[in-house]
Order: C-alpha cells, then structure tokens, then sequence
C-alpha cells in the first residue's frame, strides 16, 4: 500500500511554481502577488492565513493580508476588494472563511473579479468548471486531484464516488474527475447505502466531516482513497477515512494530516501564478 506523501508532492510543486515565477519575473520584469483579507480573530483562519503568507513568499509571489476586526462593516469589504480588482500588482484576492455573521458570504465572493478569484468560488468559475471551460479550481479539490493523477495518470472510465456535496470540496471534485471521463457518483448525508456505493469504486474521495466513517470493509482491494476530512477528537485530528482499517485494502491512501493538506496551500499558490499568466495575454 502507497501512504500518498502530502508534503512531499506539495513541496515538488511549490519547487516548481518557484521556478515558473522566476522564469515570469525576468519575462515581465514583475511577479503574481495574492492579497488575503482575513476578518476577526479565529485560532484556526490565523494559522491558514499565517501558512498561506509564508509558502507564497518562498516562492517568489507578493503577498499581502490585510486584517479587519470582525466588527468590520461589509460595506468596507466590499470596496476593498473593489479597490484591489483594479490593483494590477494583484492577481489573485483571497477571502479567508468563514466571515462574522453580518457578512454575507456570497456578497464577498461575487464582489472578486472571476480573473482574480483564487479561490475558484465565483459563480462564473463555478460554471465554466462545470462546463469543462478554463477557470479557477477550487484549492482543495485540485490538490485532490494531482495526487490522485500521480498515482493513476490515466482516469479514462474509471468509477469514482466522492462523500460529501459541498461547493468547497465535492462539487468541484467531482466536475475534476468527470473532465478525466470517469464515472462519477456523488454521496452524502441522504445516500441510502453508502457503503455499497464506496465498493463499487476505483477512487474514493471523502470530505464529508464524519469522522473514520470510511471503513476497511467499504473499500473494493486495490482503491485510490484520498481523504479531506480534518475532524478534531478526543484521540486527536483524524480523517474521514479509518486509516488502519482501510489501508489493508486500498491501493494508495492519503494520511491525515500530512495528505490533502499540505497540497491545498500549493494549489493556491498555482492559482495566483496561473490568473497572473492569464491576466498577462
Ligand atoms: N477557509 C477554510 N478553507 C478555505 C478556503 O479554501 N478558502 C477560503 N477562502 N477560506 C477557507
């Protein structure tokens, strides 16, 4: 069994994004910069932003923050991103999630331009994923996605099932897998019988915030799992996927920490770096 090393392949990206912004600097004598807004105070948003700030300044990007207490009025939001929609020194505008209450989120996502949405959560991103067109990826899915390719380069009619349906990580995932031809089933809380749907696949992706709920005996001999669940519990940050359990059967699988994680804040590095290059035609 493969134990698919998150950190690995994420530091072989940023490797390589960190020549790619090289190679841009002497091309266009400037460098792709991200700009993060983060709002209030949350243990956990300081960390990712934190990581965020220190990857994208090794390889080469500008990188802002630009903090609000989360008394912040939206109002105030949205003129900043208005203001950095038209700051050609930024190519890409992050909102770090979750935002106070008296924030509307889908306000601030609209409010990025689709050319500097890093994130890949504008509805225009959205559909031109879901129509197979060029666009912004969500982070997450498409750090999924690259260790799911290292392991399977050819995806063509293989059946994937993806646990969970949510817009950050299920919806996209299963529009990556799709544009691959596989065959793709989406599950979640409703699903009558889960487990018979996990044997049925070649790949399983799970990211549905239930901790272990994928079981050794849920996984066909041979399975790609990859696992995006980070739950806290009393035994400490687990996965999605029971590790032990399935590791008997699957042919690679993701850890928790240490998998999915790693590649996301890559991922968004290779984003800022591709709206740069797109915004440069
Ligand atoms: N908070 C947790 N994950 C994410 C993410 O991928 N993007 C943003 N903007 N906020 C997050």
């Amino acid at each position: 069994m493969i134990v698919i090393d998150g950190k690995k392949a994420a530091a072989e990206l940023r490797q390589e994004l960190k020549q790619e912004v090289s190679e841009l600097k002497s091309k266009y004598n400037k460098v792709p910069g991200l700009t993060v807004i983060l709002i209030g105070d949350l243990a956990p948003s300081q960390i990712y932003v934190r990581n965020k700030e220190k990857s994208a300044t090794e390889v080469g990007l500008k990188s802002d923050v630009i903090r609000y207490p989360d008394t912040v009025e939206e109002k105030t939001v949205l003129e900043k991103i208005q203001e950095l929609n038209s700051d050609e020194t930024v190519s890409g505008i992050l909102v770090q999630l979750p935002l106070p209450k008296h924030i509307d989120k889908q306000k601030v996502i609209e409010a990025i331009h689709p050319s500097k949405d890093v994130d890949g959560f504008h509805p225009m991103n959205v559909g031109n994923l879901s129509s197979g067109y060029e666009s912004s990826v969500p982070c997450t899915p498409l750090g999924c996605y690259l260790l799911i390719k290292k392991i399977e380069p050819n995806l063509s009619g293989k059946k994937a099932v993806v646990v969970g349906r949510s817009n950050l990580n299920g919806k996209p995932m299963t529009q990556l897998l799709l544009k691959e031809n596989c065959t793709v089933t989406i599950t979640h809380s409703r699903t009558k019988d889960l487990k018979a749907e996990c044997l049925e696949a070649d790949i399983i992706v799970a990211a549905v915030g239930i901790p272990e709920l994928v079981r050794g005996d849920w996984v066909k001999k041979d399975a790609i799992v990859i696992d995006v669940g980070i739950n806290k519990t009393d035994k400490g940050i687990v996965g999605d996927v029971h590790f032990d359990e399935v590791s008997n059967n699957a042919k690679a699988l993701t850890p928790v920490p240490g998998g999915v994680g790693p590649m996301t804040i890559a991922c968004l590095l290779k984003n800022t770096i591709d709206c740069f290059k797109r915004s440069q035609i």
